[in-house]
C-alpha cells in the first residue's frame, strides 16, 4: 500500500467494503495478555519534534537545536519518554531535511554538532531520550556520494540506480527505463547529462535513490547508524522503508512497467500506477533485520540502554508485521501503526472504526511483540483537524490507555489544528510540483506550522519578525502558556495521562479488553490481578447517550472513580459514578479506576 494510495477515493471505497465485511462479526471482545518485565521502549510515549517548527532560538524564523534544548524541560514536564527529531542533517532543504547532503553533520541553520551534543547532554540530565530520523532510501543530489557516482568514481559508480533508458523504436528517441512515478508527481527517472544515464528517484528529482544491491551502500548506511549511536542517541525512526528496494532488472537489463491502477485519472500522481515493483520487496525486510543487529551489537559491546528502531511504513499488515521479526530473528522494535490515521481518515471516526483499527494491528501482530499507536505526524493533517477538536482528548486518552507504546506529534497535546496555507505560501515540494487548483490535496504545510508556545507575537515561536510558515489561526487560545494556566485543558489532560501511564502497573503490564458498546460508544478495560483496573469510555457520536458498562463487564463494581475527563465533560474528577446508567455527552471521554 503506498502512502499516496491511502489518500485516494478508490481506496476509501475498498476499505469501507472490508470494514463492512469485518463488522459483520463485530462487537466481539478481544483479549491481549502482556508480560511483566518491560524494556523502556515497550511502554514509552514517543514525541515527534519537527525541528524547523518547534522553537527558534536565533530569530531567523526557523526552529533550531538550541530552541529544542531550551524546551527540553517542557518535554520532561509533559511526561514523555523520548523525542524523535525529524532530520537535522546538512541539507539543501528541497524536502525540508529529507534530502541529506551530509549524513554526518548538522544543517547550519539548525546549529552545529556541538549544539547537538549539548542537546543530548541536557536531555540525559533530564532523563529524556533522543531519537534521530534515519533516511536510508535516498540522499540529496548535492551529497558527495552522488557527485562521485555521476563521475563513476571508483567505489561510487553503483551507489545509485543508474540506467541507459530505452530507445523508442518509432521515434528513435531515448526514453526513461520504465513508466515508474515518483511520490512528488511525475516520472521517477531523471536524465543526467554528465553521466549520460537516467537515475531513479522515488521522491523529488533532488532525492536520488540509493542502491541497496551495492554492499558499499549497505555498509555506509550502517556507518551512519553507528556514528549517531556514538553521539548518544537512543535509536532511529527509519524513513520510507518500503521504497528501499525495487525489483531487479530482467535478463535483458530492463525494468518492468507498473500497471495502471485505475485509482486516479491524473497521470502525474503516484497513484496512477500500482507500486508492485517499487515498494514492499522481500529484501527490504532483511535490511531492517540487519539494522537491528547493528543496534543490538552496539549495546552488547558498549553496554547502556537498548536503542530502538521505529519504522515508517504505510504498507498492508501482511508486509508491515514482518518488520517485527520472526521466531529466529528480531527486527524493528516498533513498525509504526498508522491505523488510527489511515483507517479513520478514510472511513470517519466512530466506535466501529476505532475497534477496526485496533483489531487490524493486534490480530495481525506476531506473538510477544509490542504494539504501538500513532495519532499523527508531519505528513498528515493534524489529529485535532482530522478527528475534530472535540475528540482530541478521546484520542490522546485512547493511545495512552491501549497497551504498548504511543506516539504524539508535536502540538497534539495542545489540540493544535492545521494552518491555512495558500498557494503562494506553500513550500512543500509535493504541492509545488502540482498547481494552484489541486495543491491542497498534496501540501503537507498545514501540519507543519510553528509550534504554539504563547498567545503573544508569533506565538512565542521566534523573537524574529517572520516565521518560515504562517502561524495557525488558533494560536491565541491553543498554546502552552494559556493551557498550562488553565485548570483543565487539552494539555493538563495529556499530562494526567502520561502521569497515569507512569504510575499504573495495570497500564504497563495489564490485560486488555475492548468493545463497541453501543453504536457510538467505545470502551477499553485494562486489568492486572492485585491492582486497580482502568476503564476508558468514549462517545464518538453526535448526541448524548446512556450506557450500561456492566454489559461490557459484569465483574465491574457498581460505581467507578473518575480519574480523567475530556475538556467539555461536566463531570467531576475524583467522584464515583454509577456505571449501570452512565450518561455520556457527544465527544465526552472518561478514564475511570475501579478504586
Ligand atoms: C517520508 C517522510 C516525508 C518525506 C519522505 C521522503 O515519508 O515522512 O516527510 O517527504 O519520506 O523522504
Ligand atoms: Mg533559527
Amino acid at each position: 500500500m503506498t502512502l499516496a494510495l491511502l489518500r485516494s477515493k478508490a481506496f476509501t471505497t475498498l476499505l469501507s467494503l472490508v470494514l463492512l465485511v469485518d463488522l459483520g462479526q463485530a462487537i466481539q471482545e478481544t483479549t491481549t495478555t502482556a508480560s511483566t518485565s518491560k524494556d523502556w521502549w515497550e511502554t514509552a510515549q514517543f514525541y515527534q519534534i519537527y525541528p524547523r517548527s518547534f522553537k527558534d532560538s536565533d530569530g531567523d524564523g526557523i526552529g533550531d537545536l538550541n530552541g529544542i534544548t531550551s524546551k527540553l524541560e517542557y518535554l520532561k514536564d509533559l511526561g514523555v519518554t523520548a523525542a524523535w527529531l525529524s532530520p537535522i542533517f546538512t541539507s539543501p532543504m528541497v524536502d525540508f531535511g529529507y534530502d541529506i547532503s551530509d549524513f554526518f553533520d548538522i544543517q547550519p541553520e539548525y546549529g552545529t554538532l556541538d549544539d547537538f551534543r549539548n542537546l543530548i547532554k541536557k536531555a540525559n540530565e533530564l532523563g529524556l531520550k533522543i531519537i534521530l530520523d534515519f533516511v536510508p532510501n535516498h540522499s540529496s543530489d548535492e551529497n558527495d556520494w552522488f557527485k562521485k557516482s555521476v563521475k563513476r568514481e571508483k567505489g561510487y559508480a553503483d551507489y545509485y540506480i543508474w540506467h541507459d533508458g530505452k530507445v523508442n523504436a518509432t521515434t528513435g528517441k531515448r526514453e526513461p527505463p520504465s513508466n515508474w512515478l515518483q511520490y512528488f508527481r511525475g516520472s521517477a527517472w531523471q536524465w543526467n547529462e554528465e553521466r549520460q544515464q537516467y537515475y531513479l528517484h522515488q521522491f523529488a528529482v533532488q532525492q536520488p535513490d540509493l542502491n541497496y544491491r551495492s554492499p558499499d551502500v549497505v555498509a555506509q548506511m550502517k556507518r551512519v547508524l553507528r556514528y549517531w549511536l556514538n553521539e548518544g542517541v537512543a535509536g532511529f525512526r527509519c524513513d520510507t522503508v518500503p521504497t528501499l528496494f525495487e525489483v531487479q532488472p530482467d535478463a535483458d537489463g530492463q525494468y518492468p512497467d507498473e500497471a495502471i491502477s485505475g485509482i486516479t485519472q491524473d497521470p502525474d500522481d503516484r497513484n496512477f500506477l500500482t507500486a508492485k515493483y517499487v515498494e514492499d520487496q522481500p529484501e527490504t525486510i532483511d535490511m531492517v533485520y540487519q539494522w537491528r543487529t547493528v543496534l543490538d551489537d552496539y549495546q552488547r559491546i558498549y553496554g547502556g540502554n537498548s536503542s530502538v528502531l521505529l519504522i515508517e511504513t504505510y504498507s498492508p499488515a501482511w508486509y508491515t508485521m514482518q518488520f517485527y521479526g520472526n521466531r529466529s530473528v528480531n527486527g524493528a522494535h516498533l513498525p509504526f501503526n498508522f491505523n488510527f490515521i489511515s483507517v479513520i481518515e478514510k472511513n470517519g471516526l466512530s466506535a466501529k472504526t476505532v475497534q477496526y483499527s485496533i483489531d487490524l494491528w493486534l490480530q495481525n501482530m506476531p506473538a510477544g511483540r509490542t504494539p504501538n499507536w500513532v495519532l499523527g505526524n508531519h505528513d498528515r493533517r493534524r489529529a485535532a483537524s482530522r478527528y475534530g477538536l472535540k475528540h482530541i482528548d478521546a484520542m490522546n486518552m485512547l493511545v495512552m490507555i491501549l497497551p504498548g507504546a504511543s506516539v504524539t506529534y508535536q502540538g497534539e497535546e495542545l489540540g493544535m489544528t492545521d494552518g491555512e496555507i495558500s498557494w503562494e505560501d506553500t513550500v512543500d515540494p509535493w504541492a509545488c510540483n502540482s498547481n494552484p487548483n489541486i495543491f491542497e490535496q498534496y501540501t503537507r504545510d498545514p501540519e507543519r506550522t510553528p509550534f504554539q508556545w504563547t498567545s503573544g507575537t508569533n506565538a512565542g515561536f521566534t523573537q524574529g519578525p517572520t516565521t518560515w510558515l504562517p502561524l495557525a489561526a488558533d494560536y491565541k487560545t491553543i498554546n502552552v502558556e494559556t493551557e498550562s494556566a488553565a485548570d483543565h485543558s487539552h494539555l493538563t489532560i495529556y499530562k494526567s495521562l502520561t502521569a497515569l501511564r507512569r504510575s499504573s502497573k495495570t497500564l504497563q503490564n495489564g490485560n486488555t479488553r475492548y468493545k463497541v458498546l453501543s453504536e457510538d460508544v467505545f470502551v477499553v478495560k485494562r486489568s492486572l490481578s492485585g491492582a486497580a483496573s482502568i476503564i476508558y469510555v468514549s462517545n464518538f457520536g453526535s448526541s448524548t447517550v446512556t450506557v450500561n458498562l456492566t454489559e461490557f463487564d459484569k465483574t465491574l463494581p457498581a460505581s467507578l472513580g473518575l480519574l480523567i475527563r475530556s475538556l467539555d465533560s461536566k463531570k467531576t474528577d475524583g467522584v464515583k459514578y454509577a456505571i449501570g446508567q452512565l450518561e455520556l455527552e457527544s465527544g465526552e471521554a472518561l478514564v475511570f479506576s475501579t478504586e
